[in-house]
C-alpha cells in the first residue's frame, strides 16, 4: 500500500499525526512492508546514550521488500536503466527479475568465498549495475556493506578497510570517467599492502585493462558467479542489525563510519523517496549522484527499488562528451524525475544555453537538488531552463547521518520557494536553537539546526566508537541531535539552510573536514604547520584554501605549492586538492595557541571588513603578512 501524500491538507494532516503520535504514525507505514516477524515495540529511544531502536525485535530482510515484493507484478519492469560513460557503448536495461537473479547469484558467490552475516564488505566500484548488485547481495546475506567512492586514494581506502575490519573488497579492473580511464585495481592493491583483514577481492571486468591478480586472494567476478544458482533464500536479520556503514568527514580527525540499521532505514528511504519525488509507477527516475555517497544509497538504490521504481544509473560525468549530456539522457529515456547537485547545475550553467537547446526535456515532471545550499541564481536557471518553469524544484536538505531527506518540498504538493529547503517531512521535528541551546520559536529566527525527536533512519552509532557519535551529534545540545548546519526560519515559516557551522567544508557537495586536509598537507616533509579554511567558489560552492608554513630550502614557492596539492591528492583523493595554497610566515594564534580561523576565512574570501580585534593575538604582525601575501 502506498503512503503517498496527495494534497497540501494531506501533508498538514500527516505531519500533525506524525508529531502527536509518532509511533502510531510510523507503525502504520512500516506495516506495508514485508516482515518475517512483526516488531514488539515501535520505538525505544534516549538521545543521551544515544540509544535509538525502531521496530524492536522485528525480523526481516530488506531485499525481500524489493524482490519478493515486486517479482510477480514487476518482473519484466526495468529496475535499473544503465547509461554508460561512452554514449557509443551499449546501454543496459536490467529488469526486476534479472536484478533478482544477478543478486542471488552473487549472494551464492559471496557465501562460497566465505562471507556471512555480520561480515563487513567494502565496495569500491564504478557506477555499473553490478555495484547495486553488490550492495543488495550483501544485504541479502546479512553482511554489512561499506561503499567507498572510487575516487578516493589508496590510503583513504585503506583507512576505511581497517576501521571496519573488512573481510572482502569488491572492485573492478578500471573505471571510465569522462575521457579518463582510472586504474582502480592498482589502487586497491596498494591499499591492501596496509590491510591484513581482507581475505578475498572480487574484481569486475569493466575496462579490460591489464591488472595483477594475487593468487588465492583475487578472483574475477565472472569466475565467482560461474555456475552459481540464481536462487538464494534471504537471510533473516533483526530490524536493528547493521545494514551499512558509510564513512563521512567531520570536524575532527579521520572520517567516521556512520552506521545505519535495517528496519528504520528501509521504511524511511522508501517513504521519503515516494513522497518527495511523487513517484508514480511507470515513471523513469534519475539521480546523478555516485553510489559512494549517501544520496546514491538512499535515492539510487534503496528508496527507488523499495518503491518498485525504475532508477537510472549513469556511469559518466555531466560534460562528457559534451555539456548537454545530462539533457540528452533525459530525452533519451524520457526521464520524469531528475535529481542532481547545485555544483553540477552551476558548472553546466557556465556553458550557457546552447548545450540545453537541442533537447525538449518535456518528460520532466520534478527536478531536485541536494548536497549544498542552492544559490538563487542557480535555482532560477535550473527551474527556468531545465524545468521549463513548470516543474516543482525540490531542494532536499539531509545528511549521511540522517539516512534520508529531512526537509524538502513534496513535489507539487507543498509550495516551492527559491533557495529554501522549506518544510520538514512528516516525522521530522527540526528546531532552531541559539548558542546556549535555547529553542528559537516563531518565525524570522536564525541559529543552529537540531532535530528533537528520532526518525526511523537516524544514525545509530559511529562504527567502533560510540563515544564519538555521542560527542559529535548528541552532546552540543542536551537531548537533541545536532546537525552541524546553521538555518533560518523565514517570515513564512520556511526553512533555509545556511551551511555548516563547524569545521567542515562543502566542496562540490562533498564534505571535507579541514583537519583531514591539514593532516594530509602536514605529511609533506617541508611543511611545518598548516591551516585550511573554506571560501566561496563560483562553481564548487566552497573551495579549499590552505595556509602553509614551510621550510623553503631547495624549493621555489610554485614547486612547493604544486607538491603540497599533489600530496593531498595522493593521501585523500582529487576531491580534496586545495584550490589555493598560500605560503605564510606564521598563522594568527590566540594566546592559548589556537589558530584564529575567522581571520583566515576572511582573507580567503577577500573580505577585509570587520576583521575584528587582532591585538589580542600572540602574533598580530602576521595578519598583515598574510593579507599582503594574498595580494589584497
Ligand atoms: C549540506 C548529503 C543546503 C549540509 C545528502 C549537510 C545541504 C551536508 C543540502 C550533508 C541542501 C545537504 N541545502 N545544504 N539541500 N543538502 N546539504 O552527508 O551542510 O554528504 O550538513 O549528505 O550537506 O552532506 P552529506
Amino acid at each position: 500500500m502506498s503512503h503517498k501524500i496527495q494534497t497540501l491538507s494531506g501533508y498538514i494532516h500527516e505531519y500533525q499525526k506524525s508529531v502527536l503520535e509518532p509511533e502510531a504514525f510510523w507503525s502504520r507505514i512500516a506495516e506495508s512492508f514485508h516482515w518475517r516477524k512483526s516488531w514488539d515495540k515501535t520505538l525505544e529511544w534516549d538521545f543521551e546514550g544515544p540509544d535509538v531502536k525502531w521496530f524492536v525485535n522485528g525480523k526481516l530482510n530488506i531485499t525481500e521488500n524489493i524482490f519478493e515484493r515486486y517479482l510477480y507484478t514487476k518482473g519484466d519492469t526495468p529496475a535499473i536503466i544503465w547509461e554508460p560513460n561512452d554514449p557509443n557503448e551499449t546501454n543496459r536495461i536490467v529488469t526486476y527479475r534479472e536484478l533478482y537473479e544477478m543478486t542471488n547469484q552473487f549472494c551464492n558467490a559471496l557465501q562460497s568465498q566465505g562471507v556471512g552475516k555480520g561480515d563487513r564488505v567494502i565496495i569500491y566500484m564504478p557506477m555499473v549495475p553490478e555495484a547495486a548488485v553488490a550492495m543488495l547481495a550483501c544485504a541479502r546475506i546479512g553482511a554489512i556493506h561499506s561503499v567507498v567512492f572510487a575516487g578516493f586514494s589508496s590510503s583513504s581506502l585503506a583507512d576505511r578497510i581497517n576501521d571496519c575490519e573488512a573481510k572482502m573488497v569488491l572492485t573492478s579492473d578500471g573505471n571510465f570517467r569522462g575521457a579518463k580511464q582510472i586504474d582502480v585495481k592498482a589502487v586497491v592493491d596498494e591499499a591492501l599492502e596496509k590491510c591484513s583483514c581482507v581475505e578475498k577481492v572480487i574484481v569486475l571486468n569493466r575496462t579490460g585493462q591489464e591488472v595483477t591478480m594475487e593468487e588465492g586472494r583475487d578472483i574475477w567476478w565472472h569466475h565467482a558467479i560461474e555456475g552459481q544458482p540464481k536462487e538464494f533464500k534471504a537471510v533473516e536479520v533483526d530490524s536493528e542489525d547493521m545494514l551499512f556503514i558509510l564513512y563521512t568527514s567531520g570536524s575532527t580527525g579521520k572520517p567516521k563510519g556512520v552506521v545505519h540499521t535495517t528496519g528504520g532505514y528501509m521504511v524511511y528511504a522508501q517513504y521519503s523517496f515516494e513522497n518527495v519525488f511523487q513517484y508514480t509507477q511507470g515513471d523513469v527516475y534519475w539521480c546523478t549522484a555516485d553510489i559512494g555517497w549517501i544520496t546514491g544509497h538512499s535515492y539510487i538504490v534503496y528508496g527507488p527499488l523499495l518503491s518498485g521504481a525504475t532508477t537510472l544509473m549513469f556511469e559518466g560525468v555531466p560534460t562528457f562528451p559534451h555539456a548537454g549530456r545530462f539533457w540528452e539522457i533525459c530525452d533519451k529515456y524520457e526521464v520524469n524525475q531528475f535529481y542532481t547537485a547545485p555544483t553540477a547545475i552551476r558548472a553546466l550553467q557556465a556553458h550557457g544555453l546552447e548545450p540545453v537547446e537541442p533537447y525538449s526535456l518535456q518528460s520532466l515532471k520534478v527536478i531536485g537538488s541536494v548536497g549544498e545550499p542552492i544559490n538563487e541564481e542557480a535555482w532560477h536557471w535550473y527551474h527556468d531552463h531545465i524545468g521549463k518553469g513548470n516543474c516543482p524544484l525540490v531542494d532536499t536538505w539531509w545528511q549521511t547521518e540522517t539516512g534520508g531527506i529531512m526537509v524538502s518540498a513534496l513535489a507539487g504538493i507543498t509550495p516551492n520557494k527559491p533557495a529554501h529547503a522549506s518544510l520538514p517531512l512528516p516525522g521530522i521535528q527540526p528546531i532552531i536553537v541559539d548558542a546556549d541551546g535555547k529553542e528559537l520559536t516563531g518565525n524570522n529566527v536564525e541559529g543552529n539546526l537540531c532535530i528533537k525527536f528520532p526518525w526511523p533512519s537516524i544514525l545509530r552509532t559511529t562504527y567502533g566508537d560510540h563515544e564519538k557519535c555521542k560527542n559529535v551529534y548528541f552532546s552540543t545540545y542536551k537531548g537533541m541531535y545536532f546537525t552541524g548546519d546553521g538555518a533560518k526560519r523565514d517570515h513564512d515559516g520556511y526553512l533555509r539552510i545556511l551551511g555548516r557551522v563547524d569545521d567542515v567544508i562543502n566542496v562540490s557537495g562533498h564534505r571535507m573536514g579541514t583537519a583531514e586536509v591539514e593532516n594530509a598537507i602536514n605529511e609533506h616533509p617541508k611543511v611545518i604547520e598548516s591551516a585550511v579554511v573554506g571560501y566561496p567558489h563560483d562553481v564548487k560552492g566552497q573551495g579549499i584554501y590552505a595556509y602553509v608554513i614551510c621550510d623553503m630550502s631547495g624549493r621555489t614557492e610554485e614547486s612547493l605549492k604544486d607538491e603540497i596539492k599533489d600530496t593531498v591528492r595522493k593521501i585523500i583523493g582529487p576531491i580534496a586538492k586545495p584550490d589555493v595554497v598560500q605560503i605564510v610566515p606564521g598563522l594568527p594564534k590566540t594566546r592559548s595557541g589556537k589558530i584564529m580561523r575567522r581571520i583566515l576565512r576572511k582573507v580567503a574570501s577577500k573580505d577585509l571588513s570587520n576583521l575584528g580585534d587582532t591585538s589580542t593575538l600572540l602574533n598580530p604582525e602576521v595578519v598583515d603578512d598574510i593579507i599582503k601575501g594574498a595580494g589584497l
